[in-house]
């Protein structure tokens, strides 16, 4: 039996994870009206836009779900506290970076958001509600959440949950659609069944029952940071393979498929890259390694801590790759960015391995020419910023600090990738974008400086081609 019929949920935070997933909500579940809400005035205006092609996140079929449920049962807005007393379940969707003050600061992640969320809905909830954790938590925050939500004293009754989201930025609508799983955890009493049941009814109206998860609350959350843990590992370890597979002759992606066929290991997540990016993977890890020195286990986070240091050294390997290639220098040269996004599909260029790599090349005053189809030239600079404000990272701490003026003049941003290509000394391609494989790369090489430079970050440039055209062609894990 459940507690009731959910018909008005709210979700906080109308982020890459708010909106996505709150607009698949309200598409398979009309009969729920789901309120997005964020502090952010102009996200929320920019997912009421009338042009689709405005919405603040772009992810391959969204538009299309939210052009269906937006006005019907899906609702964006500012009215935070509105919505909060409205909702029988509240989604914490909020952002949770890693801590750049104070104590865990480069390390532990940031609750102040989901602070201000449970002390929000503390002052403005009259009756029960079910608060379920969607964003990523360290273990035992829904105990932090209760305590402050418990310490009101209006005898309101609040069920936390958590309930992990597991979707990749730009598969987000297919990994929503069609999860492998869905993961909630609950408390065990009555109430916490009762609540887990209420949001298992809710996402049975599109996922099967089999594939919906339920455990204990901490099980659930160490599970989130657990996931991308092992996921970020895979790219590590892979990543280092490339490593040996340069000095030796072996090729990285005839490796990996050799390994992948092994149905133990698995095919998936063992493509070498210039190292992951994302908001994500780092931060998740970093949350681990904090946890495991707090529970005094420093072997484990030793363990995990590798995972990031090893991603560390693969973005500064290619860095040295093009600069070592290019005659130990740099200064003054042409370098043609195809794509700054941290993947293909998204408009996300959080911890994109593209700004580390571009930062390393900036310390020898290379001119970088970038060109990404979604990524704005706005956001290009922001990340150039912020890295210079703060400068962490083992290799980042080597280089000097910056001034964007300097930035701004050595960096260029390009709205076509054959002007960003044009007179170049060398095309860097730190983002696997389908449309790179698409360039007429004879026209390409014409119009280039000689000899004409290729490294490949992604492995996705037709090599054997290019060659045959001319290019010099370096790519990760398979050398020249
Ligand atoms: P985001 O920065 O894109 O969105 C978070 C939003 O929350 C922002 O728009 C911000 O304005 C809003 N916000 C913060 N505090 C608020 C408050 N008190 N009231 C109202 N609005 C508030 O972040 P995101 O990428 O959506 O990530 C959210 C969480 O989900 C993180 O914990 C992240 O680790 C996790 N996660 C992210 C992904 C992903 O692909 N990005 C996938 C799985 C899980
Ligand atoms: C990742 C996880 O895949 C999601 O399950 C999780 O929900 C999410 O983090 C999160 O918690 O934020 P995301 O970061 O969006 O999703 O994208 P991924 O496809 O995992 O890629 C992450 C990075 O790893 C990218 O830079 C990608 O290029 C890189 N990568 C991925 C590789 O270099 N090689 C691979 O084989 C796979």
């Amino acid at each position: 039996m459940t507690k009731k019929q959910i018909k008005n949920i709210c979700c906080i935070g109308a982020g890459y994870v708010g909106g996505p997933t709150m607009a698949v909500m309200a598409q398979k579940c009309p009969h729920i009206k789901v309120n997005v809400v964020d502090m952010n005035e102009q996200r929320i205006a920019d997912w009421n836009d009338s042009d689709l092609n405005k919405l603040p996140i772009y992810e391959p079929g969204l538009a299309e779900v939210v052009d269906e449920a937006r006005g019907r049962n899906l609702f964006f807005s500012t009215s935070i506290e509105k919505a909060i007393d409205e909702a029988e379940v509240i989604f914490i969707s909020v952002n949770t970076p890693t801590k750049t003050y104070g104590v865990g600061k480069g390390m532990a992640a940031d609750l102040k958001y989901i602070e201000l969320c449970a002390r929000q809905i503390a002052s403005v909830a009259k009756d029960d509600k079910i608060i379920v954790e969607k964003s990523t938590l360290p273990v035992r925050t829904a105990e932090a959440i209760k305590t402050i939500l418990d310490s009101t004293g209006k005898g309101v009754q609040f069920d936390i949950l958590s309930s992990p989201e597991f979707l990749a930025e730009g598969t987000a609508i297919q990994d929503l659609t069609r999860p492998d799983r869905f993961l909630i955890g609950g408390e065990q009493s009555q109430s916490g069944e009762e609540a887990v049941q209420a949001l298992v009814d809710v996402y049975s109206n599109w996922v099967p029952r089999e594939n919906i998860v339920t455990t204990r609350v901490w099980s659930s959350e160490l599970s989130k940071l657990t996931a991308n843990a092992f996921l970020a590992q895979r790219v590590s370890s892979i990543n280092a393979i490339s490593a040996l597979c340069e000095k030796t002759g072996a090729d990285v992606d005839e490796v990996a498929n050799a390994i992948g066929k092994d149905s133990r290991i698995g095919a998936k997540f063992l493509k070498s890259s210039i190292g992951f990016g994302g908001s994500c993977f780092q931060k998740d890890i970093l949350n681990l390694v904090y946890l495991c020195r707090h529970f005094n286990l420093p072997e484990v986070a030793y363990y995990w801590e590798q995972v990031i240091k090893m991603n560390d050294y693969q973005k500064h390997r290619f860095a040295k790759m093009i600069i070592d290639s290019l005659f130990n220098t740099v200064s003054g040269k042409k370098i043609a960015f195809l794509g700054w996004a941290f993947k293909k599909d998204t408009n996300d260029s959080r911890e994109s391995a593209a700004i580390y790599v571009a930062d390393e090349l900036l310390q020898d005053r290379a001119e970088i020419h970038v060109y990404d189809p979604k990524v704005t030239a706005e956001h290009i600079y922001a990340d150039l910023e912020y890295l210079q404000e703060h400068r962490v990272g083992q290799y980042v701490e080597q280089g000097e600090k910056m001034s964007m003026e300097e930035i701004r003049n050595l960096v260029t941003v390009h709205s076509s990738a054959y002007e960003a290509m044009k007179a170049a000394h060398a095309i860097a391609i730190l983002t696997e974008w389908d449309e790179f494989k698409t360039y007429n790369w004879q026209q390409v090489y014409n119009d280039m400086l000689k000899p004409a430079f290729v490294f490949d970050g992604r492995n996705i440039a037709p090599k054997e081609e290019m060659n045959e055209i001319g290019f010099e062609v370096y790519s990760v894990g398979r050398g020249k």
